[in-house]
């Protein structure tokens, strides 16, 4: 079963990313050493590496029932950042978020993190989690916010590539089981 490419929340529009995003994307947060930080992607150089990432997450919409999403204001039409699913199988996801820095502190990742889980559950994912790095408090905030539980530390688990230096780091697992 496929997942809608587009929902609305009370303040948010969540769309699948098409390729007239890509300016929008790169400039808004892809590019950005602050939001970069704590990814597990490296920094988007060029528009170029934003069109890569286009690509791959139509693959990923080919393949499975959901992939990456958008997050857009429903109030001023702005590009707010990005969220979605990565299926492991068809019962087990990743997510995250990455907002534009403007966004942050308005409680819009926990918004959006909140419809992923609906998502998720509506096309019968049965564990939900995410990763993050131990020193990402606003992250665990945000996940913790929308029930996810800390099942423990991953130790050297994760290559952090806009970390100086790129290290592999523990990560703290947060999962949702959704019944
Ligand atoms: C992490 C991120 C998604 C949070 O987005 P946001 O929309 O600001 O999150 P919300 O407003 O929904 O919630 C953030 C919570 O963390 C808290 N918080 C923020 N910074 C914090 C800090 N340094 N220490 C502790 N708590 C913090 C906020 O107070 C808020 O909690 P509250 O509602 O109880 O007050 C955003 O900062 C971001 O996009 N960062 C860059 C990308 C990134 O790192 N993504 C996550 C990768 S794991």
């Amino acid at each position: 079963m496929k997942a809608s490419e587009r929902l609305e929340t009370a303040r948010l529009v969540i769309r699948r990313p098409v390729r007239a995003d890509v300016k929008t994307m790169f400039a808004r947060y892809a590019s950005d050493p602050d939001v970069t930080r704590f990814l597990g992607w490296p920094r988007h150089q060029s528009p170029s590496d934003t069109r890569r990432f286009l690509r791959f997450s139509d693959a990923e919409w080919h393949h499975w029932p959901a992939g990456p999403y958008l997050v857009w204001s429903r109030e001023t039409g702005a590009l707010l950042g990005s969220t979605g699913l990565s299926f492991e199988t068809h019962y087990r996801a990743v997510t995250g978020y990455a907002l534009a820095k403007d966004s942050w502190g308005h409680g819009y990742a926990t918004e959006a993190l909140q419809a992923m889980v609906e998502l998720a559950r509506s096309v019968g994912v049965r564990r939900l989690y995410a990763l993050c790095h131990t020193e990402h408090r606003a992250s665990w905030r945000v996940l913790e916010k929308c029930g996810f539980v800390r099942e423990g530390i991953l130790h050297s688990h994760s290559e952090f590539p806009n970390l100086t230096p790129r290290e592999i780091c523990d990560v703290l697992c947060y999962a949702k089981l959704l019944p």
